[in-house]
């Protein structure tokens, strides 16, 4: 290989962004350094998603990119790794017979060794497992942004959601050992990281398999009787240095009081809570084999609200689910009006061969679809507008990242629950630093604002609505 430089392009959600941030890491290890972009890259992973159809689509846009850069430079390595990957390994292969290396969702560790035997390979080395051989977490990480880490708390669900491909893809939960997560958390903070993110495909039930396998004792047997995700939050509560805790995605029918009173308690864990509602029809939430209704989410919105001053909630939608009529439409919509979402995921249902949803009757049309999503975004976005509105005038503690994105005259931070604010690039010189910022404009999806001397108060929170009788 002439250039050892690398490129990486994530699709998909945090936990890819982790695991690049782990093959990053790999690579370095083996001396590759990295490019600007995929053209002058010597070696270019695709960590894929396949959640939604739209991520395939896209992978193979951008893999079809590559093919003429790939044909003039044979040297060129091209890997694909991720769900995707795991799912359609054979897809790929005959798609993309180019690419030099195709891995799972398991393997990652593995890249040395696949990368070696690509070398001397003429078609594509391709390597699924059934099962992890080892936590990611336990690979070296190249952070993208020094003060921040994504920390994997478990892998894998034990859910069987009917339109999600992620049990499929990534196995059966397993957490990691709570001592082996502080570890890691205290080491980061050694290295400069003031800001983790806990992350597993459902954080709130984290360690009920080390309970179930004996590797902890019961759940009742642990310190002031708490489950082990609210146990860890207060062990990461007491590594000074850190100052901001988050975690995503926790699943609304494990959610338990003590993590709410964790959330209050604990001053380094942020007043924000991803709370994924999917559908707010009894009927769909049955059908999407999510076992809690739209009463006991709500009235787990209202005590989250009650119980944490100045919690901002995100949630998950999705519309179009197979079956929905107009009036679980309307379900939905009520829903998120009375929860008051601060932020919102809204989605269009999309079929993921694999899934239980599949074979359910009633598939929805796409101008239908199109319809209920654009529906329910005007509700998302004003209600999101108007959790911003609130802000407006207040004081509040943004940890800044970096340059806006999109307007290099601003730089951008967030706030401790989690809204973008972004600020005259002049006030803020050294990134990674935590401001008072004062609040003057709200925007749908950001803040703008400027560096005060004045205290950081409280954010104002969103009015509770108690839940109709239903
Ligand atoms: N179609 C549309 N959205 C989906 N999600 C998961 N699977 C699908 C699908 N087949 C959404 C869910 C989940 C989020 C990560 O992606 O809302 O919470
Ligand atoms: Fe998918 Fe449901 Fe598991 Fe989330 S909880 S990863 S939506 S199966």
């Amino acid at each position: 290989m002439s250039q050892r430089t690398y490129f990486i392009k994530t699709f998909g959600c945090q936990m890819n962004e982790h695991d690049s941030e782990r093959a990053a890491g790999v690579l370095e290890m083996m001396g590759y350094r990295k490019a600007a972009d995929a053209d002058s890259a010597g070696l270019v992973l695709f960590n894929t998603c396949a959640i939604r159809e739209n991520a395939d689509n896209k992978l193979y846009g951008q893999l079809s990119q590559l093919k003429p850069l790939k044909l003039a430079d044979p040297s060129k390595t091209i890997v694909v790794g991720g769900c995707l990957a795991q799912k359609d390994q054979d897809v790929l292969a005959a798609k993309a017979p180019y690419v030099d290396v195709v891995y799972g969702t398991h393997n990652m560790g593995r890249l040395p060794q696949l990368l070696a035997q690509a070398d001397s390979a003429s078609l594509p080395v391709i390597e699924i497992l059934e099962h992890t051989e080892m936590f990611p977490s336990a690979l070296p990480a190249r952070r993208d942004v020094p003060h921040h880490a994504w920390v994997s708390i478990s892998i894998g669900c034990d859910n069987t959601c009917a339109f999600c491909i992620v049990p499929a893809l990534r196995g059966p939960e397993k957490s990691r050992k709570m001592g082996d997560i502080v570890a890691e958390v205290r080491a980061l903070v050694a290295d400069g990281v003031i800001e983790v993110t806990l992350l597993g495909q459902n954080v709130n039930s984290y360690g009920r398999d080390l309970v179930r396998d004996g590797l902890v004792p019961s759940v009742e047997g642990q310190r002031r009787n708490r489950t082990l995700f609210a146990e860890l939050l207060h062990l990461l509560g007491e590594i000074d240095g850190l100052q901001r805790v988050r975690f995503t995605s926790p699943h609304p029918k494990d959610f338990t009081t003590d993590v709410f009173e964790a959330m209050r308690d604990i001053p380094n864990v942020c007043e924000q809570l991803h709370l994924p509602l999917q559908s707010g029809s009894d009927r769909i939430l049955k059908l999407m084999q999510r076992s809690y209704r739209s009463r006991r989410f709500l009235d787990l919105v209202v005590e989250a609200r009650e119980t944490i001053p100045g919690l901002a909630i995100s949630t998950d939608i999705i519309v179009g689910f197979p079956g929905e009529t107009e009036d679980d439409f309307e379900g939905t919509l009520t829903v998120t009006e009375q929860a008051a979402f601060d932020s919102a995921f809204t989605f269009k249902y999309s079929k993921r061969p694999g899934t239980s949803a599949v074979d359910l009757d009633g598939h929805i049309d796409t101008t239908t679809m199109d319809e209920r999503f654009m529906r329910l975004s005007t509700v998302t976005n004003r209600l999101s507008a108007q959790s911003h509105q609130r802000q407006a005038g207040t004081v509040q503690e943004v940890l800044f990242e970096g340059p806006s994105k999109t307007d290099p005259s601003r730089i951008s931070g967030r706030t401790r629950q989690n809204r973008l604010v972004h600020v005259d690039a002049t006030s803020v010189t050294v990134p990674a630093t935590m401001h008072a910022v004062e609040i003057t404009r709200a925007a749908d999806h950001y803040l703008l604002g400027r560096v005060t001397d004045q205290p950081a108060g409280p954010a104002v929170p969103t009015p509770v609505v108690q839940p109709v009788a239903g």
